[in-house]
């Protein structure tokens, strides 16, 4: 058998699942759409959930991927043996509704045997328990003698992941050879040893899971296959492990030489360079797919996996970042699969580095922590870290648990693991409201899915305004009607319509959908799964019913508006990547007619400079009045022209480009000025980090930056009044008031000095003799503490040798204070000591120093007392 790589046998089965009809389509992005249930891509069925259920139509009925897969679930395990890991490629074929068990049997045995040339006779299929069917395929069609199949019950053959589609199943097993066994008597199919792999497993989904393990039956038949890229590579290239494959084994390799140590030589370091191994392949991959490492979702997993790769890179004695140099090879070991992969390289490379250094920065000092943790806990003979403080960790230092947890564990101790929870939850609950209802999609329950899939919406908004259209389907907040009467809150839907549906950052249009009978005004219109466009609003008057025709008119005003901050959007993200560089990349945006917010990738605050420069560059292209132009091209050809693109977005084949002059060029769906220069004016009101590495902007266009102009000018006008000055003169004003300040304040320290030095002269007869210490106890008036230390030092000097208490009521408060020279100390005095007892008498507290100690008290009506009391506490203190 040749030994292909894993770049050949991804290639060989797609071209083979072509030939038999399947549309080949790109792998879909790690991070799920409209899908709650999940957090990450985990099989290859998982993008395709809506084909499988029948709520959208597939573009055709045979498709086959290979899909990016990560699964956490086994995290903790991953580097411990070769077995785990988190990323994956899966291979797969689908059928909606199209060819059943027959062909899907068939077309694996023939991949396996004749195209990658496996053994047939190494090969064992089975069967979920009393599926005869599949058992009569594999034995009467491909020739398996009846003992070869396995007959397995649900754990093993029934395949469902959480909500969602699911069935029986059947594996192909192969039989690597004694040497990869355990060699125990009865060792065969469904052994837990490495000897038999599962290599295929083809899923008969005919029923959907909701949940909670409530099962009903699929309108239509489906296949679902999955088969592991790299285990297929490991069964093809007679290796141990998926981390000798190939591609793998390049980035181990790359691994070892940056930490200078060897394969197989110590176990711990090769549950490290395992890990190390596996983690940066799934950072990389989820980062070209715009995730951004966070502290909640799927940034937190993220975050997770850098920090336990960086970590590990430690214990293997890599000093410095080391993960940009491993996610070059990974890129050079994927890009033939996953050409974006190489598109967002430098960008990759930024995120890694930039969370790789941050978490150096507090690692240490979080250890350092830990290690007091530790050292309390040996104290208190106790075994568990608390929730609290795993949780203090996680939340100030960046540890993830489970890297407290694996620290703790090499040296015997646990986590509360249920506390870290409940801290985190009492956290999130206080962030954020309770998670909705979701369906058996993951997506929000409405009345919406119980709507006609062929019910779809034409846009014809692009160039119409107002449209007459049919009436297709009325809804209330909860169901289907006929109609819907004056007061009445629903979603209208037609034929085709103008209002633009949120979309692409575009906030959708408002106005009036009317017949001659009836007004609805329509506040929101929504894209809903399928095509379909949802009006949504109240009945102001009248009546409308289903097949009515109705005029539908769009705000006017609020859609100029809206485009004129759509556009300049345009503008704003090309000018970000001219004045601050290439990795600016959109992470999100939102464009509503009163302003527009922009989200971007980039790693520190923007100087006011380079906000100016971007400020100036979207002006001046306004100003060069750039015709808008929008084409309509294939994807392809789009990216080549240079086009602007969101990555990790899903796009059609066909996409829209819109052009501004030579400037920008973007895929956009959304609605646009015709020509820029009728944005009028662009305004950045504000910039601030929203996560970390992301930024954003708030700007204002056309009337708007008018309006923030008169706002200031008007705020202008109030301090000028209040100032009793021309606007003009009010920096000359503030300065003049500032001087004025300062000198004032000079004069009033001067002034509390003669005060005190007045003080002075009165309580210098006050001292006595405390067993031949001189005290010198007295209350004075109208000083602050920073006044009473400096009359505390002059007294000092006064008395030479001796101690010195003062007390100061200043408004409801006494400040007190007490010194005691180095004569004072030797003969017992101590300051700190004394001024606890005095300051108790006055309803306070305090200490300090044995020769300086200052405190506070709450009634000044004690103040004597309690400087009366000094000379009786210094006695104590005295031999
Ligand atoms: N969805 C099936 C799996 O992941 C094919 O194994």
């Amino acid at each position: 058998m040749k030994k292909y790589g894993v770049n050949e046998l991804r290639q060989m089965f797609l071209d083979f699942m072509e030939s038999k009809g399947h549309l080949v389509m790109k792998s879909f992005s790690l991070v799920p759409q409209g899908d709650k249930s999940l957090l990450l891509i985990n099989a290859g069925m998982a993008p395709l959930k809506p084909y499988f259920t029948g709520a959208e139509k597939p573009p055709r009925t045979r498709v086959t991927t290979c899909q990016k897969c990560i699964r956490t679930g086994d995290i903790e395990n991953v580097g411990k043996t070769a077995r785990h890991g988190t990323f994956f490629e899966m291979l797969g074929n689908f059928s909606f509704g199209d060819y059943f068990k027959t062909e899907a049997i068939h077309w694996s045995w023939e991949f396996l045997t004749e195209v990658v040339g496996l053994d047939a006779n190494r090969l064992y299929p089975s069967v979920y328990q009393d599926d005869d069917e599949a058992f009569d395929i594999w034995n009467k069609e491909i020739g398996i003698p009846a003992d070869r199949i396995f007959r397995f019950g649900k754990e093993d053959n029934f395949w469902e992941h959480g909500a969602g589609p699911c069935g029986p199943c059947s594996e192909i097993y192969y039989d690597r050879g004694e040497k990869y066994g355990c060699g125990k008597p009865g060792c065969t199919v469904g052994c837990d040893c490495d000897r038999y792999m599962e290599v295929w497993n083809n899923v008969f989904t005919q029923f959907e899971n909701d949940g909670n393990g409530n099962y009903t039956t699929l309108k239509q038949k489906n296949i679902d296959t999955g088969m592991g890229l790299e285990r297929l590579a490991v069964v093809v290239q007679d290796v141990d492990s998926i981390f000798d494959v190939d591609t793998i084994c390049a980035l181990r390799n790359l691994v070892c030489e940056i930490a200078g140590k060897e394969y197989g030589k110590n176990y711990q370091d090769d549950v490290s360079i395992r890990l190390i191994t596996d983690h940066i392949r799934s950072a990389t991959f989820m980062i070209s797919d715009g995730i951004m490492p966070t502290n909640e979702g799927r940034g937190y997993v993220l975050r997770r996996l850098i920090r336990r790769a960086a970590r590990h890179g430690r214990l293997l004695g890599i000093e410095g970042s080391f993960l940009a140099k491993l996610s070059a090879e990974v890129i050079d070991g994927s890009k033939a699969g996953y050409p974006e992969l190489e598109e967002k390289k430098e960008f990759i490379f930024k995120v890694l580095t930039n969370e790789e250094n941050q978490f150096n920065k507090t690692i240490d000092q979080g250890l350092r922590i830990l290690g007091d943790m530790e050292e309390e806990m040996k104290a208190a003979g106790e075994k568990t870290l608390s929730g609290e403080n795993a949780f203090k960790l996680y939340d100030t230092y960046g540890f993830p648990l489970d890297l407290t947890k694996e620290i703790l564990e090499e040296k015997g101790y646990g986590i509360d693991e249920e506390g870290f929870q409940k801290a985190m939850e009492e956290q999130r609950v206080k962030a954020r409201t309770a998670r909705e209802v979701t369906n058996y999609m993951g997506a929000d329950a409405t009345v919406y899915d119980e709507i006609d899939l062929n019910v779809t919406t034409k846009f014809e908004g692009y160039d119409h305004l107002t449209y007459d259209s049919e009436i297709t389907v009325l809804t209330t907040e909860k169901e289907i009607v006929t109609s819907l009467v004056e007061g009445q809150k629903g979603t209208v839907f037609v034929k085709e319509t103008p209002f633009y549906a949120t979309m692409g950052g575009q906030e959708g249009d408002c106005g009036v959908i009317e017949t001659a009978n009836g007004k609805f005004v329509v506040e929101d219109t929504i894209k809903l799964r399928g095509g379909k466009f949802g009006h949504v609003g109240r009945m102001e008057s009248g009546m409308l019913s289903t097949g009515e025709t109705v005029t539908l008119k769009v705000n006017e005003q609020a859609r100029r508006d809206t485009e004129k901050n759509h556009s300049a959007t345009h503008l704003l993200q090309k000018a970000l990547k001219t004045v601050l560089g290439s990795h600016v990349e959109q992470k999100g945006s939102l464009v509503t007619p009163d302003r527009l917010r922009f989200d971007f990738a980039h790693f520190q605050a923007m100087t006011p400079e380079e906000i100016a420069q971007t400020e100036t560059l979207v002006n001046k292209e306004i100003q060069a009045a750039l015709p808008v132009v929008t084409d309509v091209m294939d994807i392809e050809e789009a990216k080549k022209a240079g086009a602007m693109a969101l990555f990790g977005e899903k796009y059609d084949q066909k996409v829209r480009v819109v052009s501004m002059g030579d400037f920008s060029k973007e895929l956009c769906g959304g609605t646009h000025v015709k020509n820029t220069s009728s944005i009028m004016l662009f305004k950045i009101v504000s910039e601030a980090g929203i996560a970390a590495g992301v930024r954003r902007i708030e700007a204002l266009t056309g009337n708007g930056v008018v309006e923030y102009y008169k706002k200031q000018e008007t705020m202008l006008q109030e301090v000028a009044k209040a100032l009793k000055a021309q606007p003009a003169e009010i920096t000359e004003k503030i300065t003049h008031l500032q001087a004025e300040v300062k000198s004032l304040q000079s004069e009033n320290e001067s002034l509390k000095s003669k005060l005190a030095q007045g003080s002075l002269g009165d309580v210098m007869n006050q001292i006595v003799d405390v067993k031949g210490v001189k005290l010198l106890a007295a209350k004075v008036e109208g000083v602050d503490m920073n006044g009473l230390r400096d009359l505390g030092d002059q007294l000092k000097e006064k008395i030479g040798e001796g101690v010195v208490v003062l007390a100061a009521v200043n408004g409801g408060k006494v400040n007190l204070l007490a010194m005691a020279t180095d004569a004072a100390q030797k003969a017992g005095a101590h300051a700190g000591n004394l001024i606890k007892g005095v300051a108790a008498i006055v309803g306070g507290g305090g200490g300090g120093r044995p020769n300086m100690a200052q405190a506070g008290g709450k009634n000044p009506e004690k103040a004597d007392e309690a400087v009366k009391a000094a000379a009786g506490i210094l006695e104590q203190q005295l031999h």
